[in-house]
């Protein structure tokens, strides 16, 4: 079976591009593969969080991650600064990292610029190479913008293996199906959906409210035509139908024979109406998962236990490899 890791920072509000991009993928991936979902708290900090409101973070990405359907009887769930193996494998991965290719990480320019530079947001990339790395992941599902942060993680195990003996596996990125892996934003179609965007009605999070989101989608931009058509011409237009179509679970080109002719007033409800309906599906199991906090604790108490004993494992051929400490005893 194989190996799939991703993870999310407890930072900003989940969206529907981080659903249809990310976690809707994790759900259909978990039946078929040994599955490890990571909340990366470690990441999260490498650029400035309130800490009461990062813990809160922590818990309700967990409890989202449920709530879309993530199952704690085929996945795992768990706390990446509770396996303190991915600080210990970056700071060894660390010591063959090139300078440069860190200094060419398109997300380190733009986060330093954003929020200030710090050695830790230079360094993200490789702690994200050991969280994946650790686990000899086969596959990491994620959207386009992580492609070459996994470029990184795989140039690494190779410089590794060739010169410690073989121990990592090389992994793979699993970018989601084409148009899903870009949700755009609703009020400037030509810039991702992102938690940090400042534009509140550019992003539609599952935690928002029934008018909220019929508010964002009522407001979204279109372009100069009046009806659907074939040549779903706009960037604009094709990102609605693109989230249509991913919440209706069909092809763009269905939802297109669907909805073809349709006013954009009309098309607009509709879309407003499937949105709402999913949402508050997901927003009522979350809300009886945040409920019952103490279910919430045992899954995140066996992710760890699992995450723990596997990566030690792989952090054991490391030590060895590399001829730190003392030799771990057979037992
Ligand atoms: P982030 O929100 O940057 O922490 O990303 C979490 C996961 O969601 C990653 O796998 C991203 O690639 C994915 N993701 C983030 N924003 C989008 C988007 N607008 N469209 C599709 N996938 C996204
Ligand atoms: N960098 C990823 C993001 O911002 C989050 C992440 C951290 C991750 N470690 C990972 C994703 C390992 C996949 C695998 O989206």
């Amino acid at each position: 079976m194989k190996t799939i890791f991703s993870g999310v920072q407890p930072s900003g509000n989940l969206h529907i591009g981080n659903y249809i991009g990310a976690l809707s993928q994790w759900v259909k991936l978990q039946e078929e593969s040994e599955a490890i979902f990571c909340i990366v708290d470690l990441h999260a900090i490498t650029v400035p969080q309130e800490p009461k409101a990062l813990r809160e973070k922590i818990l309700e990405i967990a409890a989202l991650y449920l709530a879309v359907g993530i199952d704690p009887a085929k996945a795992h769930i768990f706390i990446q600064s509770e396996n303190s193996d991915h600080v210990k494998l970056a700071w060894v991965l660390n010591t063959i990292t090139p300078f440069g290719q860190l200094e060419r990480m398109t997300q380190f320019k733009e986060k330093g610029e954003k929020h200030g530079e710090n050695v830790g947001l230079f360094d993200y990339p490789v702690l994200m190479a050991a969280d994946i790395l650790l686990y000899q992941t086969d596959e990491v599902p994620v959207g386009e913008d992580q492609k070459q942060h996994l470029e990184l993680a795989r140039d690494l195990a190779q410089k590794f293996n060739s010169r410690f003996g073989q121990v990592f596996k090389l992994p793979n990125p699993l970018i989601s199906p084409s148009g899903t892996a870009r949700i755009m934003s609703l009020s400037d179609p030509t810039k991702k959906m992102s938690k940090s965007d400042n534009d509140p009605l550019g992003t539609i999070n599952l935690l928002d409210s029934e008018e909220q989101i019929r508010e964002k989608i009522k407001k979204a931009v279109t372009d100069s035509a009046t009806h659907i058509s074939k040549d779903h011409g706009s960037e604009a237009i094709s990102n609605l139908l693109t989230i249509y179509a991913a919440f209706k679970n069909q092809s763009l080109e269905s939802s297109l024979s669907e909805l073809e002719g349709k006013s954009y007033s009309e098309f607009k409800n509709l879309l407003a109406d499937l949105v709402v309906s999913k949402l508050s599906s997901i927003q009522q199991k979350y809300n009886e998962i945040r409920a019952d906090e103490n279910s919430l604790m045992l899954v995140l108490n066996d992710g760890r236990d699992f995450a723990i004993e596997k990566s030690q494992e792989t952090m054991k051929k490391v030590l060895d490899a590399v001829g730190l400490g003392r030799p771990i005893p057979n037992h």
